[in-house]
């Protein structure tokens, strides 16, 4: 096959053959090339006005030689690429035609250089200044078209941006921390499609001629119409492409992008049948408990909210008796100073003193393992206290369910273990006042399976342990 066969032999979908985009590609590359010889060529014509650099004034014309043929292929290179269509017509056609001038000035400045024509004296800084204003010029549009035009200035300071026109930065959301506060389009909706879609659907490049990026963009939808229509996710475009088969042709995001989580693409067609709403409070549109599990995890809510404050580092004399009394006590983060104290392995008996300076940690305590270390019901009083316990062993312990009154106030309790006591139907008072428990340990105590029966009634989510 000869050269011109395979530039003319068309690609895919009718658009340019696979080697004029191999070409076209390369523009990006080859576009380095003028750029360096033309800017040295005006730093040389400048510096050749002083008299030690005379010498070198008559071979200027190599440079801007150099300058107009890199500047040739750029040009042909970048006219290869722009047939992709890819591209914002109005940015492209500036950038096309200023790189035009960008050649037909240096190839001007070459002829003067090698004194074959002949301009006015004024006439050669003129042009030259014009090659270098040119070269910036094209060169910003060049960004412009693969960035996208906020490109340069998006984390310029405001007076920059103001002056070049930009509004202010956005201020970034504040990071939800109640669901009660999430917006359902600002918070939950726009987050996934400007970190799934935007990249391709935006004032730039609007790929199937849809912009994501704002709710305004979006309801005007794309080149087949609308493609979001309120109440109807079944009927909604953007839905049916990320629900298809991730092979599917028209699966979005394409080229293999990363494709939206299963909670995500739920989100969406929630937010569809809920009307699309482009504000409001997400609570107020009566979410069911499905999607508001999926809502508040996607936020980071399903987290223990309590580990999201900072406490104090717990008082080194606390620390040092409980270590005496037979305590072990570890650190459970790097960047916070909660600890865990495990009293199971301890050979001392369990004195009153023991958990009243146990209390010193209240604030630091959220794990407590009180396994097997002869913990009766009295004192469940003071172990209730510690509110911010987030796990507790009483395992093998002679405790019943009037000691298990005591435990209500634990509101951050996640996970229980009362494997081998006494507790029954106490339970059934216990539970239902825990509301963050998310698995109880029963095996081995006196609770059946019609206790644990009712139990997963009340909390549907609990993991019960029982055998
Ligand atoms: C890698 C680039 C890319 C990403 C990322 C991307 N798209 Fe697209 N999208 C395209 C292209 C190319 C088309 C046009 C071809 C087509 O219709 O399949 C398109 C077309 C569409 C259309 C059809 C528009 C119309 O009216 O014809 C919809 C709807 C769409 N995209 C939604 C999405 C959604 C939602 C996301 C994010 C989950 C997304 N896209 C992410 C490239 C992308």
């Amino acid at each position: 096959m000869n050269v011109l066969s395979m530039l003319l032999i068309a690609g895919a979908e009718g658009g340019p053959s696979d080697f004029l985009m191999f070409l076209g590609r390369i523009h990006p590359l080859v576009v380095h090339l003028p750029i360096g010889f033309l800017l040295l060529a005006a730093l040389v014509e400048w510096v050749v006005k002083k008299p030690q650099f005379q010498p070198i004034k008559n071979y200027t014309y190599y440079l801007w030689g150099l300058g107009s043929i890199s500047a040739f292929f750029a040009v042909l290179f970048g006219y290869f690429l722009s047939l992709s269509g890819d591209y914002n017509e109005s940015t492209l056609f500036w950038h096309k035609w200023v790189g035009v001038a960008v050649l037909l000035f240096s190839l001007v400045c070459y002829f003067l250089s090698k004194k074959q024509w002949k301009l006015p004296a004024y006439g050669k800084p003129v042009l030259i200044f014009l090659v270098v204003f040119a070269i910036f010029y094209t060169g910003h549009l060049g960004g412009n078209l693969t960035h996208g035009s906020t490109y340069l200035l998006e984390y310029a300071p405001n007076v920059v941006r103001n002056f070049a026109g930009m509004p202010d930065k956005a201020v970034p959301r504040e990071k939800v921390t109640v669901l009660d506060s999430a917006d359902v389009y600002l918070d939950l909706i726009s987050p996934i499609l400007d970190r799934r879609c935007v990249s391709c659907h935006n004032d730039d490049k609007k790929k199937g001629d849809l912009n994501l990026n704002t709710y305004a963009n979006l309801v005007l939808g794309g080149e087949s119409g609308e493609v979001m229509v309120p109440g109807d996710s079944n009927a909604s475009d953007m839905y049916r492409r990320i629900t298809l088969p991730e092979t599917h042709d028209e699966f979005m995001p394409t080229e293999g992008k990363p494709p939206l989580s299963a909670d995500e693409v739920a989100m969406i067609g929630w937010w569809i049948q809920v009307q699309a709403p482009s504000r409001g409070f997400f609570v107020d549109l009566e979410p069911d408990e499905e999607i508001k599990n999926k809502v508040e995890k996607y936020l980071g809510l399903d987290k223990n909210q309590l580990l999201s404050q900072t406490v104090q580092p717990a008082k080194r004399e606390v620390v040092d008796s409980l270590s005496n009394f037979g305590f072990i006590l570890n650190s459970l983060m790097s960047d916070n100073h909660f600890l865990e104290a495990n009293f199971s392995l301890s050979e001392q008996p369990l004195k009153p003193q023991v958990l009243e300076t146990l209390y010193g940690l209240n604030e630091q305590l959220i794990w407590l393992n009180m396994s097997n270390s002869d913990v009766e019901d009295v004192h469940l009083e003071q172990i209730g206290k510690l509110e911010n316990l987030i796990k507790l062993n009483l395992s093998t312990n002679a405790i019943t369910d009037k000691g298990l009154v005591h435990l209500a106030r634990l509101q951050n309790l996640e996970s229980l273990n009362l494997y081998k006591t006494k507790v029954s139907n106490g339970l059934l008072e216990l539970v239902p006042q825990l509301p963050n428990l998310k698995r109880l340990y029963i095996s081995d105590t006196q609770a059946d399976s019609t206790i644990v029966a009712q139990l997963q009634q009340q909390h549907q989510d609990l993991l019960i342990e029982f055998d």
